[in-house]
């Protein structure tokens, strides 16, 4: 099996850590959505899926000031080792209270972060065509998978969908046409890795107009018989995983998906983020797992969708 280039295949267990960070960049990507970009000292391996526990307060202030009592789960949207430190992307979409102060960050301003929390997603199968399925918020750490796998060879194409194309959380090259279900290069975060996408809107502003289960459907449905197998990798809004969980069901394509639950803590401990998995050697068949350190990544087949 390919291993990510950056890092190697990950050890178990992973390690992790508290650190202070320093805001490098907070600016806004598209209606109610920003990009965070944290500076780091240094910052231990890391793989795509992995996620971040913010502390949304002023880690120098008292933690009721302007902020979150708990600390907020983030995907690792990317992640570059340079001379001046370590970056790492956070795209966010403004939801309450954590993320409206993070949406208030400038420049230069600390932030504590724990992290990298989880287990990440698992390389495709030699020879596989690795397909990226992305709605709204859920595209960041395959954002960050894309690159990685397409550093190691893998060829890549995503999938990413919105409810209005104002909702896409992602950068748009104007001088690159976007039509209907075709595979775009307009969208510089995949096109940098040489990464195509073929986008989809629930109301036609951009890209194919429909479900992207459906659109995902579909290409699968006309590509060649001696095509290269695919192997699918889903984030987003529950009820469209599961509708690739069952497309990838019917198909017998591998898929992995990254869920999410609320979380306390982020480690293991306050059993607040449980998700139900297939057990055969259960006595009902089934048991709950912890989204936060047995995922966010699952095998979609494990999964019990509610
Ligand atoms: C592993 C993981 C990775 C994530 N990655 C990202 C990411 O890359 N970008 C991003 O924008 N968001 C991500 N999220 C979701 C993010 O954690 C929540 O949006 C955030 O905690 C909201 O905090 P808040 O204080 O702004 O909102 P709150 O004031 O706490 O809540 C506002 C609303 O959001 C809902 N909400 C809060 N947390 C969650 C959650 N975890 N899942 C679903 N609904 C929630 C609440 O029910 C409420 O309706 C991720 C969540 C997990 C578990
Ligand atoms: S968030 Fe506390 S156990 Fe998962």
């Amino acid at each position: 099996m390919a291993s990510f280039p950056d890092t190697g295949s990950p050890p178990t267990p992973l390690a992790k850590g508290l650190f202070r960070a320093q805001v490098a960049a907070n600016e806004p990507l598209c209606t109610g959505h920003a990009e965070l970009i944290l500076r780091f000292d240094a910052f231990p391996p890391a793989w795509p899926g992995q996620f971040l526990q913010i502390q949304c307060t002023d880690p120098d202030g008292p933690v009721w000031r302007g902020g979150a009592l708990i600390r907020r789960p983030f995907s690792i949207g990317g992640l570059r080792r340079g001379p001046r430190g370590v970056e790492i992307d956070i795209l966010y979409r403004v939801m309450g209270v954590g993320t409206g102060w993070m949406s208030r960050l400038k420049p230069g301003e600390p932030v504590s972060v724990l992290g990298p929390l989880g287990r990440p997603f698992e390389p495709p199968p030699p020879g596989s065509l690795a397909c990226l399925v992305g709605g709204g918020i859920g595209l960041p750490p395959l954002i960050w998978l894309a690159g990685e796998l397409a550093e190691a060879g893998v060829q890549v194409l995503a999938f990413c969908g919105a409810r209005t194309a104002e909702l896409l959380p992602l950068r748009r090259d104007p001088a690159v046409p976007v039509r209907g279900a075709e595979p775009s290069a307009a969208w510089p975060a995949l096109a940098r890795w040489g990464v195509a996408a073929i986008v989809a809107t629930d109301d036609g502003s951009l890209g194919a107009r429909g479900r992207l289960p459906d659109v995902l459907a579909d290409w699968l449905a006309a590509r060649a018989a001696d095509a290269p197998p695919v192997a699918i990798y889903t984030c987003g809004p529950e009820p469209m995983m599961q509708a690739v969980a069952g497309i990838c069901r019917r198909r017998g394509l591998p898929c992995q998906v990254c869920l999410e639950r609320m979380m306390a803590c982020g480690m293991g401990t306050c059993q607040s983020c449980v998700v139900p998995v297939h057990d055969p050697a259960a006595e009902d068949g089934w048991r709950y797992r912890l989204c936060c350190t047995d995922g966010p990544v699952f095998p979609a087949e494990h999964v019990i969708w509610e």
